[in-house]
């Protein structure tokens, strides 16, 4: 089993692996923690406590393991190179989650308080810019390749996070918008960790290509999963029904929403407020919870993993390929 980094959710989303390349992969993860907490250190002790107050939170280090795992696809992937390119997948996330939280005005994050809580909007924006200029920093270090990449990715999914809050343009196709979304905000940096994995291995471009549509597919389920989530769990170290109360569609609201059920005019009703008063919100959550469309959203994402785990046929066989096949499984279990 692999060794759990985080105290929110555990990194054992591949379950049972061969002992030696479990080792292999722990002690790759290991070296990326210890760098983490350094890459965070800045000039004064505030923007170190600031900058390391997500990071030390935990979390899951999806993005690491995912570098990690398409590494070991290769027969000789120099540690160095293993450890940047997982440090720089996972400080852009941490970044990109600093920005998060004020965008959804969001107090919790890997059970601790928010940045912006904690502190104020500035402190949590400036000190997201200044992660991401540490994986910059780092980034220049693996060449030109990575540098491009990681840039392009950080595009998507910025742009990504600006399609959520402008929504789908009128006429538009709601549930089509939000997979667009789903792909650039969460798809593209989970491909990137999966394509960085394999450029360090030095994989062929056919290969290269298989990793960025499987990272793809599984960045996609992986935040299908998160938003039931956000309705469904009370322990994900985040508050339950965030994006309800955000007005964040989710596949859950958007499949609800299309039901004619006079059943379900308080639901739909109260999927239209603002959802600002507790009661309210529970009461929202607790009619969504017992939706069909969970169920609905829960198949789309058993659907959806078995296109993920389809794309590593390409791949070489052997015990990462295998880990990469057992993610499918584990980003689906997350969420049941
Ligand atoms: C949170 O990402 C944002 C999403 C894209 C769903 P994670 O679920 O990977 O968060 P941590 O890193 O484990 O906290
Ligand atoms: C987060 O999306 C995606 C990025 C940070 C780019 P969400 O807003 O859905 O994620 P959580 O639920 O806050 O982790
Ligand atoms: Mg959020
Ligand atoms: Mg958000």
């Amino acid at each position: 089993m692999l060794s759990r980094v985080s105290a929110t959710q555990p990194a054992d989303l591949v379950g049972e692996l061969p002992g030696e390349f479990t080792e292999r992969v722990n002690g790759l993860l290991e070296l990326v923690e210890e760098r983490l907490g350094t890459a965070a250190k800045a000039d004064t002790d505030f923007v170190t406590e600031a900058a390391q107050h997500t990071i030390r939170a935990g979390g899951k280090r999806f993005r690491p393991l995912l570098v990690v795992l398409a590494s070991l696809l290769g027969s000789s992937s120099p540690t160095d190179s293993v450890v940047r390119a997982a440090l720089v997948m996972e400080l852009t996330h941490v970044a990109s989650l600093y920005h998060d939280d004020v965008m959804d005005e969001a107090e919790l994050r890997r059970g601790v308080q928010t940045a912006n809580l904690r502190w104020d909007n500035t402190v949590a924006i400036l000190v997201g810019d200044f992660l991401f200029s540490r994986a910059s920093s780092i980034v220049a270090d693996l060449g030109t390749d990575y540098v491009k990449l990681q840039a392009d990715t950080f595009a998507r999914l910025v742009q990504g996070q600006i399609a959520e809050t402008r929504g789908p343009r009128d006429g538009a196709d709601p549930l089509e918008h939000y997979l667009a979304v789903l792909a650039d905000k969460t798809g593209s940096l989970i491909a990137a960790s999966a394509l960085f994995g394999g450029m360090v291995a030095g994989l062929g471009e056919a290969e290269l290509a298989a990793l960025a549509a499987y990272g793809e597919e599984i960045g996609v389920v992986f935040q299908l999963s998160d938003d039931i989530i956000d309705i469904a769990s009370d322990s994900s170290g985040k508050t339950p029904g965030t994006d309800l109360r955000a007005g964040v569609p989710t596949l859950p609201t958007l499949l609800a929403r299309r039901s004619s059920d006079p059943a379900d005019a308080r639901l739909l009703a109260l999927l239209d407020s603002d959802l600002s008063d507790d009661a309210d919100l529970a009461e929202a959550l607790r009619l969504m919870r017992a939706h069909p469309a969970i169920a609905e959203a829960r198949d789309e994402i058993g659907r959806r993993a078995e296109v993920a785990r389809a794309h590593l046929a390409p791949l070489p066989e052997g015990p990462a390929r295998d880990a990469l096949a057992a993610l499918c499984d584990g980003v689906i279990s997350r969420s049941a």
